[in-house]
């Protein structure tokens, strides 16, 4: 394990300024998305849609690393040459990044609750990853909030999993984002989706310490603390910030270098708006806070896209991953 290389990744995928493209869809959860667009979901418009947003024009300036699923990872620019999107990105100085787990499944003893799988095979596969370009591992375990739920049980098993992950990643030089969700759905109020946050964040940490991960070679990736989306009070953007700092700051260990939010659900200005305000009001803050969003950098790229429209999309994305690079400077 090279540790300077783990903490220079780790320190330059959260870098002031840039944040991070969640562009990992799984292929039945991209053809959800293309589905709402009306483009069919094949190997070719994939391609064509990821290349449409890598190849926009300077997207290097906001953005410090990609995070791809295996697919992506293996695929190439639609144009002539044919540069595998790997070296795409590592000539543009943006880091290529893999989600490696592959999915969340049903917790058997835990009713509605989730546990996320991959473990089996991980070490070979970060070998491989490794060698094709990939310096940074994406695993999102995930909490849901409900009637007696999440359980201690929950909590504990998607912890353990996350430290797994962590370690093995970390014995291949490539840096975890370590993702805990606490899922938006729901009617609960933003004071139960900060309890959930603090006890998840509280047990993550403690089990990744146990299993000797090195703290200043993650990112750390959490959901803000927000009202669930069916709950009749929605807190304001002062509050959102404020609680979300308050649960980072009660629970994240000053030697991770950097927190790269998901945007979970949120409208993409939400997003934008929320880690904003976060960095306006904490200039000194132990690590920097940043963006790995997915829907929020996206939605309008893909309907800009339609399928076809390449101009329109990559304008709408670097629209987006502008406004949140700023955001990440508490410049807006
Ligand atoms: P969203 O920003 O759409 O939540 O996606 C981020 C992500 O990587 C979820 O795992």
């Amino acid at each position: 394990m090279n540790e300077q290389l783990l903490m220079k990744t780790a320190s330059d995928m959260v870098k002031k300024g840039k944040g991070i493209l969640a562009a990992d869809e799984s292929t039945p959860t991209i053809g959800k998305r293309f589905s709402q667009i009306a483009v069919e979901s094949t190997f070719e418009s994939r391609n064509e849609y990821r290349d449409m947003l890598f190849t926009a024009d300077k997207m290097e300036e906001y953005i410090s690393g990609v995070i791809m699923y295996d697919e992506t990872l293996r695929q190439s620019t639609t144009s002539n040459d044919k540069t595998p999107f790997t070296k795409l990105l590592s000539d543009k100085n943006v880091l290529p990044g893999i989600k490696v787990d592959t999915g969340a499944k049903n917790l058997a003893g835990a009713p509605n609750e989730k546990i996320t799988e991959g473990l089996d095979g991980l070490r070979e596969r970060l070998v491989e990853y490794y060698e094709m370009g990939a310096r940074f591992a994406k695993w999102r375990a995930v909490i849901t909030i409900g009637d007696s739920i999440p359980s201690d049980h929950c909590i504990v098993a998607n912890a353990h999993g996350l430290a797994r992950y962590a370690s093995l990643c970390q014995e291949s030089n490539i840096v975890p984002i370590v993702e805990p969700e606490i899922l938006m759905d729901g009617e609960h109020n933003i004071d139960t989706c900060y309890e959930v946050t603090n006890k998840t964040l509280d047990c993550v940490f403690d089990v990744l310490k146990l299993h000797n991960v090195m703290l200043e070679g993650i990112v750390l990736k959490p959901n803000m603390v927000i009202s669930g989306m069916e709950c009749d009070q929605q807190a304001n953007v002062d509050t959102v910030s404020e609680m979300t700092v308050n649960a980072l700051k009660e629970n994240v260990p000053s030697e991770v270098p950097g927190i790269a939010f998901l945007s979970g659900g949120q409208s993409s200005d939400d997003a934008t708006l929320h880690l904003n305000s976060m960095n306006k009001n904490n200039v000194s803050l132990p690590w920097n806070l940043t963006f790995s969003y997915g829907r929020a950098l996206q939605a309008d790229a893909l309907i800009g896209w339609g399928g076809e429209n390449r101009e329109k999309g990559q304008e709408a994305f670097l629209n987006r991953a502008k406004n949140n690079g700023l955001a990440s400077m508490g410049m807006l």
